[in-house]
């Protein structure tokens, strides 16, 4: 005679619903639902039991199985709902996020002082009508020497100031190579202004084999020395202030007649400033001008020397070390 599942049933519901009310986590609800409902589960057994038992009888106890099968599986989704609820609340308050604090600022960057001064002197000759133009810091003799009327012995092509590079090319020693390929080809009235890198053997406080100029140049039918000091006036004025002056001493360059270097009114003195004169005729021949239709006046000088006095860096190197400490500051 087989067991009579009604009350068997009953008690399996009961110790269910007890079980699954006190289930604490997903994964021991999990393994209520096998206890019961699984392939071992003690509902299953009693629903295989039912073989056993006559058709009406079958029917009859089927029916109150499969009843309270569903309402095993209804309480067992009911009761992870509600531990899903509770693992979320209990997960908000801890995890709280105080969106109030103050977020970690990420570092920013700025402008190296020498960049800055680059291109303040830029946007100034941009508002005198200049181009600004850019040339390679590898250059050929040519270019750097030769078409500026340089001599084939004059020192500067010495290794003691240049460095040459093995194909016989060199890294060039002044921005002034960029008159020569801004000009070829050009037909004036024209003006440009160069900023950049150049190469010498040098080092001491004031001097890195690398710095930086700044070149200006102007070419026309009737271009002067006068035009020439009133840019630069304007320049060291803007530089330095209103009360800035200018002193120009005369001075040799290959690629300039007359040449002269200027010095600026500085605390009491004078400072040197760099070169200047009116672009010689061999260079504008050199770059198929007609010395005799145009001339042009030029004009260059360190920009590291500006960018030290402004932000008042008393090293050169202190500019090229590139320690954060240091640049920071400007
Ligand atoms: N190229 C010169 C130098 O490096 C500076 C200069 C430029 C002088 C233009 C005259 C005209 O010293």
């Amino acid at each position: 005679m087989a067991p009579a599942p009604a009350p068997q049933l009953s008690a399996i519901l009961r110790e269910a619903e007890a079980a699954l009310a006190s289930a604490s986590s997903v994964q021991a609800l999990a393994e209520l639902r096998a206890r019961f409902l699984g392939k071992q589960g003690s509902l299953t057994r009693v629903l295989r039991g039912l073989r056993e038992l006559t058709a009406t009888e079958r029917a009859a106890a089927g029916q109150a199985a499969n009843r309270v099968r569903d309402r095993i599986e209804a309480l067992a989704r009911e009761r992870r709902s509600a531990l899903q609820a509770e693992g979320q609340s209990r997960a908000l308050s801890q995890q709280r996020l105080d969106v109030t604090l103050p977020g970690a600022a990420a570092p920013r960057g700025h402008l190296h002082p020498v960049s800055q001064v680059e291109r303040d002197m830029c946007s100034f000759f941009q508002t005198l009508g200049y181009s600004i133009e850019d040339g390679p810091e590898v250059e050929t003799d040519w270019n750097n020497f030769g078409a500026l009327n340089f001599p084939e012995d004059h020192p500067a092509r010495d290794l003691q100031d240049t460095f040459f590079l093995e194909d016989g090319h060199l890294l060039r020693t002044h921005t002034s190579p960029v008159q020569i390929r801004a000009m070829c080809g050009r037909e004036p009235p024209f003006r440009f202004i160069v900023t950049g890198r150049v190469f010498r053997h040098d080092l001491d406080p004031t001097h890195y084999p690398m710095f930086h100029q700044i070149e200006g140049f102007c070419v026309g039918p009737d271009v002067s020395f006068g035009d020439l000091k009133g840019t630069l006036h304007a320049f060291a004025r803007h530089l330095f202030g209103a009360e800035a002056k200018l002193r120009f001493r005369a001075h040799y360059f290959p690629f300039t007649e007359p040449s002269a270097e200027m010095d600026v009114s500085w605390e009491d003195g004078w400072l040197e400033w760099g070169g200047c004169g009116m672009i010689h005729p061999n260079v504008l021949r050199n770059c198929g001008l007609d010395p005799e239709a145009q001339q042009g006046f030029a004009f260059g000088m360190a920009l590291d020397r500006a960018a030290m006095i402004r932000f008042g860096i008393p090293n050169i190197q202190l500019l090229f070390e590139g320690d954060l400490r240091v640049v920071e500051q400007f």
